[in-house]
């Protein structure tokens, strides 16, 4: 759009007055926010930016592989991939606390960061995918009194720590706006229009539990299906968030003549503006029906689908 085109050019121009000829460090997530934070602040300086993609092992399927090839491949853009998913799933054994399992994750991001930054050399800036609803969440907290409700998971703290200066290009945007300004950069629409996801990924979709490899392969599965149906039913630019969590329960089932005694899974599927407030998504039985019975029949540990019909307030988007 016009208005886009015109806000990225003051952007990449505010961005190099800022910046000089110094170097900026960028934490990449292959999320929404941080892949057009890189991506325009790589248009303003070029190989002055590094982005660094602290992979915790924690996200969906075929993510990783994703963003390395789209921003080393597409791009050009200078990308450090560190799998560091042994680490954090180790930090995370037997943690079951939302909490716990957000600072933990939040912790070892930066340690981790701080590591590879060290290895290029540090940088006198720091990126962030900050968006306007981002700074007003941290600020207060929408229909409520001002207590945090959870520990958002983003690299504060490591400005300062690093002495590194802040570069927020989106700082003034709402998500809808960062996904035209994206489109306007040619990012591919695969993650433009991807929903948001949450800093500490899975771990936070699998409630009250602690985190192993094979509960979040489990999750991957019935989450990579619930999305497939989601796209092949034309639904995905409809819904803000949908994902699929790996519930803390066994219950139990039949299966041809037999018994089963597995994890039940819940299915979520939001609409929303910012993410401040969220509806529930009414899809129709039938879609249920077809995503409930595939997900039972296709991965082996999963024997029922529940759907979550709790709006943003009184629930959160996210069940952790
Ligand atoms: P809740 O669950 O608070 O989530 O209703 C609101 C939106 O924020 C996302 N979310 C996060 N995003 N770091 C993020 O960058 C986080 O720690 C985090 N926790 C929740 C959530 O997916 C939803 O879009």
């Amino acid at each position: 759009t016009w208005t886009m085109a015109r806000f990225r050019d003051v952007e990449i121009e505010k961005i190099r007055q800022q910046v000089g000829d110094k170097r900026v460090i960028c934490g990449l997530s292959g999320g929404v926010d941080s892949s057009v934070a890189a991506v325009l602040i790589h248009q303003a300086i070029g190989d002055q930016l590094t982005c660094i993609f602290v992979d915790h092992g924690m996200l969906r399927a075929g993510e990783a592989e994703e963003v390395v090839k789209t921003f080393r491949g597409q791009f050009n853009i200078k990308l450090i991939h560190r799998d560091a998913s042994d680490m954090f799933l180790k930090a995370l054994e037997g943690v079951t606390d939302p909490e716990i399992k957000r600072k933990t994750i939040g912790r070892l991001f930066i340690e981790v960061f701080e590591e590879e930054a060290a290895k290029i050399g540090g940088a006198d800036f720091l990126a962030q995918g900050t968006l306007y609803p981002d700074v007003i969440e941290s600020v207060s907290f929408t229909g409520g009194p001002s207590v945090t409700i959870k520990s958002h998971h983003n690299v504060g703290g490591l400005p300062e720590r690093m002495n590194m200066k802040l570069v927020e290009p989106l700082r003034e945007l709402f998500k809808d706006e960062v996904r035209d300004l994206g489109r306007e950069l040619d990012i591919p629409e695969s993650i433009v229009g991807r929903h948001p996801f949450p800093g500490p990924g899975l771990a936070i979709r699998i409630p009250s539990d602690s985190i192993t490899r094979e509960k979040l392969d489990l999750l991957r599965k019935a989450d990579s299906i619930y999305l497939e149906e989601i796209r092949n039913a034309g639904l995905y630019d409809a819904i803000w968030q949908a994902f699929a969590v790996l519930l803390p329960v066994r219950t139990v089932g039949v299966m041809g003549d037999g018994r089963t005694y597995d994890q039940a899974v819940a299915l979520r599927a939001v609409t929303s503006t910012d993410g401040m407030t969220a509806d529930v998504y009414p899809f129709d039985m039938g879609f249920l029906n077809r995503v409930a019975s595939r997900i039972v029949n296709e991965v082996r540990g999963i024997n029922r689908v529940t759907y979550d019909i709790t709006s943003k307030p009184p629930g959160t988007i996210e069940w952790e």
